[in-house]
């Protein structure tokens, strides 16, 4: 009697102190993802497989900002997952493709282009994808599987090295829809799609959480309907076509409010089946559109929220012949004001500002960190 009262105690005294932590220190970073995400597998990957990689987008300004060249990454300066790793104090997180050390710290398997959809998939129906590179998810989750031999043996041991990982997803979606899109599919026929997107983040979010993962983040869509390459492509005659509080196409933001609709209520389901995870949602669309409504109101943004800070021509500023890091396409004197670095990627800044609320709220569910006192 004593001892069950004993343990009963026991569980609910270490239920309060898991609750009250303050803060989890992670020993280590484990990121899938696409360009928001990547580090830099992308030049590798693109050269193993053959393909013209003079890229423009690993060219200068790039990294100006931060790293002062080129750093494999889709901005003038660090990611989300940067400010989240240095949060931590954990290294930049090493692209697993092209990075010869130690991932003991972490690994990123995320590529710049990759869908959540196989992409054979793509090249069965003649979607020509902005690389064609073996990168989507289910590739992204089998080098997983492969580091997870060099980082523990037993199923016991891994359990225990995850279990004070942190494992990040996405977003994943903007390729898959993108590429359809751009192939002249109806967003209305794009949108049919949402639900096997959603249905491969939370197979891979099952697959690590047997691997030992217990704290996750799960991204959901930009406002792609706010995105300049978008706003180009797309662009109306039609006024009704755009929000008139944001200036955004309406059809692109609704498939990305559909999107994160069905990923919210998956990620609820996850949570049920799962209740020793945490298991966060991270909302990429509601701090862009805080800076597209009202960017004044937020620290240091400028007053042209739609604008790219490295493009050319255009009313974005963007144009799809002439991208950043081309020659003669500059970035603007002062990215750190700017919401779009190259028409389809943000600033650091702005990534800046988002890391922020997912670490301390208001726009993940529940926060990474904590709320801030
Ligand atoms: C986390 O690490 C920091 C610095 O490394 C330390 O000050 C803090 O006490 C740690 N927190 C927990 C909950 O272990
Ligand atoms: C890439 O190389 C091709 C052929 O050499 C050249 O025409 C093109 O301008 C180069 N692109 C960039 C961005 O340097
Ligand atoms: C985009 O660049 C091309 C090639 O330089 C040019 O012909 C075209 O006029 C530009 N588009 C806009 C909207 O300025």
């Amino acid at each position: 009697m004593e001892l069950s009262i004993y343990f009963l105690l026991f569980g609910v005294l270490s239920c309060y102190v898991y609750g009250e932590q303050t803060s989890q220190n992670f020993t280590s970073i484990f990121s899938f993802g696409d360009s928001y995400t990547d580090t830099g597998n992308l030049p590798t990957l693109a050269v193993a497989a053959g393909w013209p990689i003079n890229f423009t987008r690993i060219y200068p300004p790039y990294g100006e900002t931060f790293f002062h060249q080129p750093a494999g990454r889709w901005s003038d300066g660090r990611l989300i997952i940067d400010f989240i790793a240095e949060e931590y104090g954990l290294p930049n997180l090493p692209p697993y493709k092209a990075y010869t050390g130690s991932f003991n710290q972490g690994a990123n398997f995320a590529v710049g282009g990759a869908t959540a959809i196989n992409v054979e998939f793509f090249e069965k129906n003649g979607y020509v994808k902005f690389n064609m590179i073996r990168d989507s998810l289910d590739y992204q989750l089998e080098w997983f599987e492969e580091l997870k031999c060099s980082l523990c043996t037993t199923t016991e041991e891994c359990k225990e090295f995850f279990s004070t990982s942190l494992f990040t997803f996405g977003e994943f979606g903007a390729n898959d829809y993108s590429t359809m899109l751009e192939a002249g599919v109806s967003v209305n026929e794009v949108r049919t799609y949402v639900p096997q997107v959603v249905q491969l983040i939370s197979a891979a979010v099952e697959q690590v959480i047997s691997a030992g993962a217990v704290t996750l983040a799960v991204a959901g869509q930009l406002p792609t309907g706010c995105i300049p390459i978008i706003l180009t492509l797309f662009q109306s005659s039609n006024s009704d076509d755009y929000e008139a509080n944001t200036g955004c196409l309406k059809a692109y933001n609704d498939l990305a409010m559909y999107h994160n609709l069905l990923l919210r209520q998956e990620l609820m389901r996850l949570r049920s089946k799962y209740p020793h995870v945490k298991l966060s949602y991270t909302n990429y669309y509601d701090p862009i559109i805080n800076i597209v409504k009202s960017p004044l109101a937020i620290v240091g943004f400028i007053d042209k929220p739609l604008q790219v800070c490295c493009g050319k021509d255009g009313p974005y500023n963007y144009n799809l012949t002439e991208l950043c890091g081309m020659p003669g396409v500059d970035a603007c004197q002062t990215p750190s004001t700017y919401l779009h670095w190259d028409g389809v990627h943000l600033t650091e800044a702005a990534y800046h500002y988002i890391s922020d609320t997912w670490l301390h709220g208001p726009f993940a569910d529940p926060p990474i960190k904590t709320p801030r006192n």
